[in-house]
């Protein structure tokens, strides 16, 4: 790409990656079609449906020419196994945990290793479940679950995970809907995302309150119907695109997003000088100045997103001022700065917290993606520097966006892919 073009246009986000992810699995909980709408296109996406046909679930587009509108028939799971090959290219294959183990009485899910971001344990996930009467083994790299003795189902349990959980609360809260009794998540986290799987559990006949809470109740039920849903829209892409006109300048109208999932980013991006005319589902925002520093560090929702931070940060290296960032996340989500450094950022790292001096101006230089996020950050960080800039490894970014490159072109920026 070539920096120093501004944006301009009107662009609409696609559904929440996050939300489709757990939401694909949750068909596993029933042997009744789901009928889904606003998938997102995203490889991640499309490795989550390869592993559930492996299982045997059908999947269909009943419009041939897109891939946004699914129906999931999982009425014959032949083998409720997630190998090795697909958990350790999308962690998230961790999802068929819980779902698996609740319809089937049985799971053998690879332990996803660890990724660039961290270590990324899934201990609270198999704890949740054993206290739910599951008997579960770590055998030759595996999970492998099944019922308690004697037992035709999970029971329901009083679980307090020892740290927020996004996928852990969602793995235990699908495993809870077809548990025996009552089961209480606590400290459950409350991510848009996790509200959208609950509301298709619900309307799949779950038992579920105190949606959108760290308190969640589940009533076990015997089974679970089929539903039609709409995947919520992707607060993290239209974050991306906030961050991206605020570093470049112009203005973009981004249509069918969801700002009230956003109001920590929407924040700082006020602080930072972005203007913004909001409604229900869409956002109006300009930029003509040179953006102001911004400090923030990462929580769990409703506080500023980890998924975030890289993208803002690109941001803060060209702002008129110092910042510092503090990610409590994840031990290791600042790869992105050495690269960000490489075209001519001033950016030094103490502990979990780096310190940001804005400069002038970026000059484009190659720089490699090294996560999805980090990809995003490095991508806005080209547009906004001076002269060419080319990201290697963009297969992090297209895991979790559908075609950013052309969303940007018609935005105005002087952006291409390279096979
Ligand atoms: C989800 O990951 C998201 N992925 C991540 O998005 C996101 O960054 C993360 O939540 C935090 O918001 C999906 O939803 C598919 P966690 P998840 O369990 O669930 C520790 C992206 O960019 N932990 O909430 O794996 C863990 O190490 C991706 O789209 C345990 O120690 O994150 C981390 O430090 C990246 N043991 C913290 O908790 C466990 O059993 C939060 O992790 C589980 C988690």
């Amino acid at each position: 790409m070539v920096g120093g073009s501004p944006l301009k246009g009107e662009l609409r986000i696609a559904g929440a990656k996050n939300a489709a992810l757990p939401i694909l699995c949750a068909c596993l909980l029933s042997s009744d079609p789901i009928e889904l709408y606003n998938v997102p296109d995203l490889q991640d996406v499309r490795t989550m449906l390869k592993l559930l046909q492996q299982m045997g679930v059908q999947v269909y587009f009943p419009d041939a020419n897109q891939r946004n509108h699914l129906v999931l028939n999982a009425s014959t799971i032949n083998t409720p196994e997630a190998p090795y090959e697909m958990v350790k290219t999308m962690r998230a294959s961790i999802l068929v945990l819980g779902p698996l183990l609740a319809r089937m009485g049985q799971a053998k899910v690879s332990l996803p290793g660890g990724c660039a971001i961290g270590a990324r344990p899934v201990d609270q996930h198999i704890k949740g479940l054993k206290m739910m009467g599951a008997s579960i083994q770590i055998k030759k790299g595996f999970i492998q679950a099944k019922w308690g003795e004697g037992q035709d189902a999970l029971q329901g349990n009083s679980i307090v995970t020892d740290m927020i959980t996004v996928t852990g609360t969602e793995n235990l809260l699908m495993a809870a809907t077809l548990a025996k009794g009552t089961t209480v998540l606590e400290n459950a986290a409350r991510e848009p995302e996790v509200g959208d799987l609950a509301d298709l559990l619900v309307k799949m006949g779950a038992n579920i309150s105190g949606i959108g809470t760290d308190r969640l109740v589940i009533e076990g039920v015997s089974s679970l119907h089929g539903a039609t849903h709409s995947v919520i829209p992707d607060r993290i892409e239209t974050g991306t695109f906030l961050c991206a006109v605020a570093a470049v300048g112009g203005e973009i109208t981004i249509h069918d997003c969801r700002p009230d999932t956003l109001d920590a980013v929407l924040a700082k991006l006020k602080e930072a000088g972005l203007k913004m005319k909001k409604t229900a589902d869409s956002i109006t925002a300009t930029m003509s100045s040179r953006p102001k520093p911004v400090s923030f560090r990462t929580s769990e929702y409703p506080a500023f997103p980890t998924d975030m931070q890289a993208q803002f940060m690109a941001l803060n290296t060209i702002a008129s001022g110092g910042s510092h960032i503090t990610e409590t996340i994840f031990e290791n989500r600042f790869m992105h700065v050495q690269e960000l450094n490489r075209l001519g950022a001033d950016i030094s790292i103490e502990g979990n917290t780096a310190l940001v001096q804005g400069v002038e101006k970026l000059s484009g230089a190659i720089v490699m993606a090294t996560d999805l996020r980090a990809s995003a950050s490095l991508v806005i960080a080209g547009l906004a520097a001076q002269g060419e800039t080319q990201v290697d490894r963009i297969y992090h970014l297209d895991r979790g966006y559908d075609r950013m490159e052309l969303k940007l072109t018609q935005l105005g920026a002087n952006i291409r892919r390279i096979k």
